[in-house]
């Protein structure tokens, strides 16, 4: 088997986003991003050059689960795979639901060499998914939470127009 390959390229032309840092957990810079496909930053509307010194928290904002990103932090302190999926924020403020993987690497155990996060915009599918649940029952909590989040970011953009 060949292993010698162009393995950036393979990378940047993955169609999930994804993201590795350093393995650094405590403290307002940590995680410390190191790269993020093409993919990621087409999601998010970043540009490469704006993520140096980041830590993926910049894509958190008032909607972001805490009980969701705490159990990330919990996982990954227990050597486990975290997957899970909250709202997130691109540059342009825009809420976006995004569901990830994050996991440890190891080039040598039994440190983690890096922590790296697999992601993906599962908006589209959400909305389709709480659709169908306010059909069913158009009281339902969750789904009217939902599209309250995107009717508000809407509401704020026709605003500032
Ligand atoms: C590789 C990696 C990717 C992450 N990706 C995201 C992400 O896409 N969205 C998010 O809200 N948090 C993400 N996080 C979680 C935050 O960086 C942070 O660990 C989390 O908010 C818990 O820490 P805190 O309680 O100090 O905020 C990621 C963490 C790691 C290590």
């Amino acid at each position: 088997m060949q292993l010698k390959f162009d393995w950036l390229i393979v990378l940047e032309n993955l169609r999930r986003g994804i993201m590795v840092t350093d393995t650094t957990l405590e403290g307002p810079k940590s995680p410390r991003i190191i790269y993020v496909n093409a993919a990621w930053l087409k999601m998010t509307g970043y540009g490469r050059d704006e993520i140096a010194n980041q830590t993926p928290r910049m894509l958190q904002g008032k909607h972001t689960d805490r009980s969701v990103v705490g159990s990330l932090k919990q996982k990954l302190l227990n050597r486990e795979v975290f997957h899970g999926q909250t709202w997130n924020y691109r540059k342009s403020g825009e809420p976006f639901v995004m569901n990830w993987y994050c996991y440890a690497i190891y080039s040598e155990r039994p440190k983690p060499t890096y922590y790296v996060a697999e992601q993906e915009d599962v908006t589209e599918l959400e909305t389709l998914r709480m659709k169908q649940r306010l059909l069913a029952n158009p009281n339902d909590a969750e789904a009217l939470q939902f599209f309250s989040v995107l009717d508000e970011w809407k509401a704020g953009r026709k605003k500032a127009a």
